[in-house]
């Protein structure tokens, strides 16, 4: 059984998901520790409900980004996780740490990217008139939002469709494809080999990562 570490910083739906799957024996793993930059994360209290410990290293209390992640480090390492997944985590991490554990550590990101790395996707989404939005999860790099793409999941943009809206269905396709993905990390059917993602026993269809569309 693998060992999970889910980094957050505010609801924590996703991460609810990923113990869920845990739970319920659709991963092979568990959530051994949820970190918190935000003490008040509502995320934190999702996973003290499941009885799963949890850790506040509050980015407000360090005099530089350097000493944060230090911090950062040094605890997951005491954790030794197989899997360290940013879910919902709102820290920029800098090349010491996202060089460190590169093949262990993947992020989620509410956009097909390269298109919309950073904040706001949804919006922007919407003011450019986009025909599709999606969600992606990829190996973490230095780079904000990079590193190599594991899956992507795709919805269409409704006509008229409300922010509100969008953001809900975004949600619900995360809380489908994540776990999915944690599990094939987890059944060792997924992993990184020099900065390139390799899928064993996925169907591709051709194409060079999991693309999955939804009708949500
Ligand atoms: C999710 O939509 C996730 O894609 C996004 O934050 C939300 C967290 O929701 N992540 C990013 O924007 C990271 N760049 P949750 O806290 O309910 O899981």
């Amino acid at each position: 059984m693998k060992k999970i570490v889910v980094l957050i910083s505010g609801s924590g739906s996703n991460l609810e998901a990923i113990i869920e799957a845990c739970n319920t024996n659709r991963i092979d793993g568990k959530v051994i520790k949820v970190i918190s930059n935000d003490p008040n994360a509502y995320g934190l209290k999702r996973a003290s409900k499941y009885n799963i410990s949890t850790k506040i290293i509050d980015h407000k209390k360090f005099l530089s980004r350097i000493d944060y992640e230090n911090s950062l480090e040094e605890y997951i390492d005491s954790l030794s996780p197989d899997l360290i997944v940013l879910a919902g985590f709102m820290r920029i991490l800098g090349p010491k740490i996202t060089s460190k554990y590169s093949s262990k550590m993947i992020n989620l990101h509410p956009s097909l990217l390269p298109a919309y790395p950073g904040l706001n996707t949804h919006e922007k989404v919407l003011s450019n008139k986009d025909a599709y939005h999606g969600i992606s999860i990829h190996y973490v790099s230095s780079e904000l939002d990079a590193g190599p793409l594991i899956a992507q999941g795709i919805i269409k943009v409704g006509k008229d469709e409300k922010l509100d809206n969008l953001i809900k269905r975004i949600h619900k396709i995360e809380h489908i494809l994540l776990p999915e993905i944690i599990k094939e990390i987890c059944n060792n059917n997924i992993y990184l080999d020099n900065e390139d993602v390799k899928f064993l026993n996925i169907s591709l269809n051709n194409q060079k990562l999991i693309k999955k569309s939804y009708e949500i």
